[in-house]
């Protein structure tokens, strides 16, 4: 194994691959997970990298911070495909745009990468319960796994959230707390929770293991692409673990030299749950010559009052943020809001232009490529991935609110040509 340890995404202090915390000791940050990519690049050989034997994200093993990757679940996690989405790109002169649609995981959304590699840390950790918070897809996904390996699971989820992800909390068959409040509620809540009873927790940004899934989705882009990097990543972000992901993803591929150079990582969001871009836009400010000069320790997010209809991406406290805002600013990317009007109006636009079908905070992802096109911040050029994160069937309400109403006839010829009589 090539995981050497952990290393805090705020103050920089180290602790041993045996650390059994999952924050930092020194002063409370997030960890990120530490490789020895030397050892990796000289002993194991890029070839060696991926042919550990799944079709799935697993194929990653020897990146992944695991013992024993063959705890992983028995579904096909991860690997989705990367469409060229010409017909979509090609109104706002993209040349080179790509979808990766991450709405066909097992639990129909990106979460799964994460929840596969908490699963297996859990596993060789002989975890008896994994509990989770969840504003809906992290914790389907987790019900989803566990069910997979016989694992019993607890979820904590905003009572709001929608019906969809709710059903497969339940039918996966995990102990459901819904809980009177918001996602934050629900998060603070588990941490308690986890703490009395030593479960195994894996709430978003607190577990380091989420993120070192999240990255995964980079390597298959880099892969799909013929092992170069795309020249940006447009990334639906509320916590900001997948964004923190993704761009971990890319700098482990630079660092064993299966890419040349990295690409951009733009954030998207709401502008009903802005907390990152904002956070983004002051240390910009604060720092116009780049990232270099920007000691992290006194990196502040501030807390939003998030209302956005995207459900998934609506956090008051991000609760990886500060990786998320180091992910922009040190990749050189954009981050950009947009209202929930354009974020409705994105899912049958991506629909109908590639064949995609978005639920509202995948969609964002979209809602935010098109702005940053039009704002000329996305050059026709570039090669643009557009990462759509969760699939439109888990929240049918909002679906419904864009696309419009059927044709109500009679069943009759007549009645069917009168309403076709355009076509
Ligand atoms: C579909 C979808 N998109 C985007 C996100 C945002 O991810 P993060 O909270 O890590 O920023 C989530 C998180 O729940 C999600 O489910
Ligand atoms: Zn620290």
């Amino acid at each position: 194994m090539y995981f050497t340890g952990f290393q805090c995404i705020a103050c920089s202090a180290l602790q041993s691959a045996d650390y059994a915390g999952y924050t930092c000791p020194a002063c409370g940050g997030n960890l990120d997970i530490t490789y020895d990519y030397d050892g990796l690049k000289n002993r194991l050989g890029k070839e060696r990298l991926v042919t550990f034997g799944r079709p799935d994200m697993f194929r990653y093993a020897p990146l992944l911070p695991l013992d024993r990757p063959g705890l992983a679940p028995p579904l096909r996690i991860g690997w989705t495909p990367l469409y060229a989405a010409g017909r979509l790109g090609a109104p706002l002169g993209l040349k080179q745009l790509y979808i990766k649609d991450d709405g066909l995981n097992p639990s129909a959304s990106f979460k799964d990468r994460a929840g596969a590699v908490a699963l297996v840390r859990a596993r060789e950790k002989g975890a008896k319960v994994i509990a989770g918070a969840s504003t809906g897809n992290a914790g389907s996904s987790m019900a989803c796994l566990t069910a997979s390996v016989g694992l019993p699971c607890v979820i904590f989820v905003p009572e709001k959230a929608p019906p969809a992800k709710i059903a497969q909390l339940l039918v996966f068959g995990a102990r459901v707390l819904a809980v009177r409040g918001t996602y934050d509620d629900a998060f603070d809540l588990c941490m308690k929770i986890c703490d009395e009873r030593g479960w195994f927790n894996r709430n978003t940004g607190h577990n380091p293991f989420t993120r070192e899934g999240k990255k995964t989705c980079s390597y298959e882009i880099c892969e799909q692409l013929g092992w170069h990097a795309p020249d940006r990543v447009v990334v639906p972000t509320g916590d900001g673990n997948i964004i923190s992901g993704i761009w971990k993803g890319m700098k482990d591929l630079y660092a064993v030299g299966l890419i040349d150079r990295l690409p951009k990582i733009d954030c998207a969001q709401s502008e009903k749950s802005n907390a990152i871009t904002r956070a983004v836009e002051q240390v910009r400010a604060a720092h116009p010559d780049g990232a270099a000069s920007v000691d992290w320790r006194h990196v502040r997010i501030e807390p939003v009052k998030a209302t956005t209809l995207a459900d998934s991406i609506s956090v008051d406290v991000p609760r990886d943020g500060l990786a998320a805002v180091r992910a922009v600013i040190e990749s050189g990317g954009e981050a950009c809001t947009v209202p929930d009007e354009e974020i409705l109006a994105a899912i049958p636009e991506l629909a109908r232009g590639a064949g995609v079908f978005a639920e509202p905070a995948a969609a964002c992802a979209w809602a935010v490529t098109r702005r940053l096109a039009q704002a000329g911040r996305i050059q026709p050029d570039e090669k643009v991935i557009c990462l759509v994160t969760g699939n439109g069937l888990k929240d049918v309400g909002a679906a419904r609110k864009a696309a419009g109403e059927p044709v109500l006839i009679k069943p009759t010829v007549e009645a069917a040509n009168d309403a076709l009589a355009d076509l």
